[in-house]
């Protein structure tokens, strides 16, 4: 393989969320549901890592490796904790952020709201009520108004598949966790609005920035039986959602894996008519849905290569996703806003980056305008009801002392953003195959 070189300009970063990373988030609805008996939550996410009042290391940490962009999320239920009380002291804090972004010569790229809710909105019935769109647009203009124009991206809403079906047919153990396809719908409907309506805030208050969806994609595979239910299961994880960003400056893609559906023959048939016949869609949709990653492997090929989520090691994926979507929105510029692998071995994330990024380079090399690589995480971190176990972290995290060691995937990354190039040198990681392998 020769050197592959990225465009001048291109954003390379890492990127966190408020609640898996600052601690002590206590007015959401997250640190209610980490306590709340019979959940899927391993262990509450207290004191994190602390990145709430630890950001200036941290931030200086990420610019000392090379790379150029930090995204990081704001944190609703910090800034309202209380309807229509704004913490003029938290609006000034998450400012404070953004100016030691740039201070370290960083790009900030800001999450407006990833997975967390308020604690009072969710209590009225949080993205499934009518007026939380509306809560959620004054809530982003009055963050837009405070963090000024230093901040040329703005994602709107991390991943909104992976919060209604997450909260309503339980796919991802998000709150409240039930299973109910109607409120999924008005979930579903509710996120969709909110996002729009904060392009729209975006555009309205700071049109010199960008501003997109942070959408969850997969890379999938079928055969002739799992077509219709893997076209299903496209459409409303990812398409429903990718409709709703016409008017998005960029698509921030979210890749970490692929599915594979293998169903009888048979069920191509009879999926196509029971989704044709009303109610039985009701029925048959969720049941789709919930095809996925609850257990480990279950939508991996036989024998796969597994992470420590147990999703298919496919650093690759993240090419196949980035043409799909360059396909549905063709011209729109597009940006990896997550890409990452949890394992306990560094030499893995080496070379899930590695592969990623030479899949990546093959697909812009046809043409697609991709703007940036932002790796997931810049921090092992808080990985939602799985706890502290999975290790995300270009820098890893000791919670006992908060001390961050600086993994080699960080300095590879860095020298590749650094240096605008991947080169045959640093492409030539022999592959490591299976747990044995990592030690396991
Ligand atoms: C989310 C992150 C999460 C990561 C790994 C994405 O779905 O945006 O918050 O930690 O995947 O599961």
């Amino acid at each position: 393989m020769s050197d592959l070189t990225f465009p001048p300009g291109f954003l390379w970063g890492a990127a966190t969320a408020a609640h898996q990373v600052e601690g002590d988030n206590v007015n959401s609805d997250w640190w209610d549901w980490e306590r709340a008996p019979g959940t899927p939550c391993v262990e509450p996410s207290g004191s994190a890592c602390e990145h709430y009042t630890l950001y200036p290391q941290d931030i200086a940490l990420l610019a000392s490796l090379g790379l150029n962009t930090y995204r990081f999320s704001v944190e609703w239920a910090r800034i309202e904790p209380a309807e229509g009380t704004f913490d003029a002291k938290e609006l000034d804090h998450y400012r404070a952020v953004v100016d030691c972004v740039r201070a370290n010569g960083l790009t900030p790229m800001v999450t407006l709201n990833h997975f967390t809710l308020p604690r009072w909105v969710a209590a009225q019935g949080g993205w499934t009520a009518k007026r939380t769109p509306a809560l959620f647009e004054r809530y982003c203009r009055r963050v837009l108004e405070a963090l000024g124009d230093g901040v040329p991206w703005y994602c709107t809403i991390n991943e909104p598949t992976a919060v209604a079906s997450g909260a309503y047919l339980s796919g991802w153990g998000q709150p409240p966790g039930v299973v109910d396809y109607g409120l999924w719908r008005k979930a579903v409907a509710g996120l969709v609005d909110g996002h729009k309506r904060a392009v729209a805030a975006v555009h309205d208050v700071r049109p010199g920035a960008k501003a997109g969806l942070a959408i969850f994609s997969l890379d999938r595979i079928t055969n002739a039986g799992g077509k219709p239910a893997m076209d299903l299961k496209c459409r409303v994880e990812e398409e429903v959602f990718l409709e709703g960003a016409a008017d998005d400056d960029f698509i921030g893609v979210q890749t970490y894996t692929r599915h594979y559906l293998y169903m009888r023959r048979l069920a191509a048939p009879l999926t196509r008519m029971a989704l044709a016949l009303r109610p039985l869609d009701r029925l048959i949709v969720p049941r789709i849905l919930a095809l996925k990653t609850a257990a480990p492997g279950t939508l991996a090929l036989p024998g796969a290569r597994l992470t420590q989520m147990g999703w298919e090691y496919r650093p690759d994926a993240l090419a196949s996703v980035v043409r799909r979507i360059a396909r549905f929105y063709p011209g729109k510029d597009l940006v990896v806003t997550e890409h990452g692998v949890a394992t306990l071995d560094d030499r893995e994330r080496v070379e899930f980056i590695v592969h990623g990024l030479a899949a990546l380079h093959g697909a812009m090399a046809e043409g697609l305008r991709v703007r940036g690589y932002i790796h997931w995480s810049l921090l092992d971190n808080f990985e939602w009801a799985a706890g502290y176990r999975p290790k995300f972290g270009l820098i890893g995290v000791d919670r006992a002392t908060q001390e961050r060691t600086v993994r080699p995937s960080a300095r590879l990354l860095g020298e590749i953003a650094r240096t605008g190039r991947l080169t045959a040198d640093q492409a030539t990681v022999s592959p490591l195959r299976t747990g044995a392998d990592r030690g396991e």
